[in-house]
């Protein structure tokens, strides 16, 4: 079961609300956009390339409700919907991507159900390359996993983070699926938790030895020799940085100091090949995030919460960046990602 699909039953798009995880799995629907907006703003649907699937699929939904008869006045009717879905999370490039890539294919439709079907064929295939992407990454990357070695992950980058298999959690599955024994040590990542809750779920499922640590126990590891890779997905990728999960960096900078090495996984429609570090947007979350674990309250109601959701890693940190194209090891320029080695 895919974690974001369209329901060609009733024109809606229908997800695993991962807000529930693990304790419960739940498909839930979003038949309007402020139902879409809600779901990826509380992380109902989350992760970068599941945020490409969503924005796709929100234009597609956009399309569907709309009553105009009008082509120009549907277009422009797109165009404001995907502002709106691109402003819930800023700094995952891959909704932003999801929405244009869907935009421009409606620029080819000749009448109001011409781009209907567009907009949905488009969206569709960003669903299904992100599968077929997933599988050529993780193949990319499985080669550099020896057998027997303990990987280190954070947040989740896994099938729940795509549509499915993953991206970091991708190529573990593709080793252990080519007969290599892997063990994950997966940090919880506050204050989310999306490492407890949906990375160690997810490779219990799929019976992957992972041990659960919290995020400040990764330099106790590290310097004990319990790690031989760290792998972790992305959000975004500059010329200059990597940007992903808040405690990315942190973990980097451990890794370096042990010479263990540092790789990053994500597909080609993660990268800005525009922008540097300090032209991203950070996404501010709410300080309630951090005042309360499961609607207790573990803080001061009138502390101060600085709560940024991501970090930027600096690219002499990674070892190496693995696509759907092949491994690129810095420094690389972005534009060689995008082409097939
Ligand atoms: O805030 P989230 O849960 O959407 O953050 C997700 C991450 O940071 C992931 O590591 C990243 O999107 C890569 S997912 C393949």
């Amino acid at each position: 079961m895919r974690t974001i699909d369209w329901n060609d039953e009733n024109g809606t798009i229908i997800m695993v609300d991962q807000t529930l995880l693990p304790a419960e799995y739940r498909m839930i629907t979003c038949d309007n956009i402020g139902s879409l907006c809600e779901a990826i703003q509380s992380l109902r649907v989350r992760g970068a390339p599941a945020l490409g699937a969503a924005g796709g699929f929100g234009i597609a939904l956009a399309a569907g409700c709309s009553s105009t008869d009008s082509m120009e006045v549907l277009l422009d009717e797109l165009r404001k919907v995907g502002d709106v879905i691109k402003a819930t999370r800023p700094t995952a490039v891959n909704l932003a991507w999801g929405v244009d890539r869907v935009l421009d294919a409606a620029r080819d439709g000749y009448d109001v159900s011409g781009i209907r079907s567009i907009v949905l064929k488009e969206a569709k295939a960003i669903a299904d390359e992100d599968v077929e992407l997933n599988k050529r990454l993780g193949a990319h990357g499985a080669a550099l996993l020896e057998d027997g070695d303990t990987v280190m992950t954070h947040c989740n980058a896994g099938r729940m983070a795509c549509v499915d298999w993953g991206t970091a959690l991708g190529v573990i599955r593709s080793a252990v699926e080519m007969g290599k024994e892997i063990k994950v040590i997966a940090s919880e990542t506050r204050p989310l938790n999306q490492g407890g809750r949906i990375t160690a779920w997810e490779l219990m499922e799929d019976k992957i030895p992972v041990t659960l640590i919290t995020d400040s126990m990764s330099g106790h590891v590290m310097r004990r020799g319990m790690v031989d890779s760290v792998i972790v997905g992305a959000d975004r990728i500059t010329q200059d940085a990597v940007f992903n999960k808040i405690g990315t960096y942190t973990h980097s900078i451990v890794a370096k100091e042990h010479e263990i090495p540092f790789y990053v996984a994500a597909p080609v429609s993660t990268f800005d090949f525009v922008r540097m570090e300090d032209e991203v947007e950070i996404e501010l979350r709410d300080g309630d995030e951090l005042r309360f674990m499961v609607g207790k309250q573990i803080a001061p109601l009138e502390v101060e919460v600085y709560n940024p959701a991501f970090d930027a890693t600096p690219m002499e940190n990674v070892t190496a960046v693995v696509t759907e194209n092949g491994v690129f090891r810095p420094p690389f320029l972005l534009d060689e990602v995008r082409f097939l080695q």
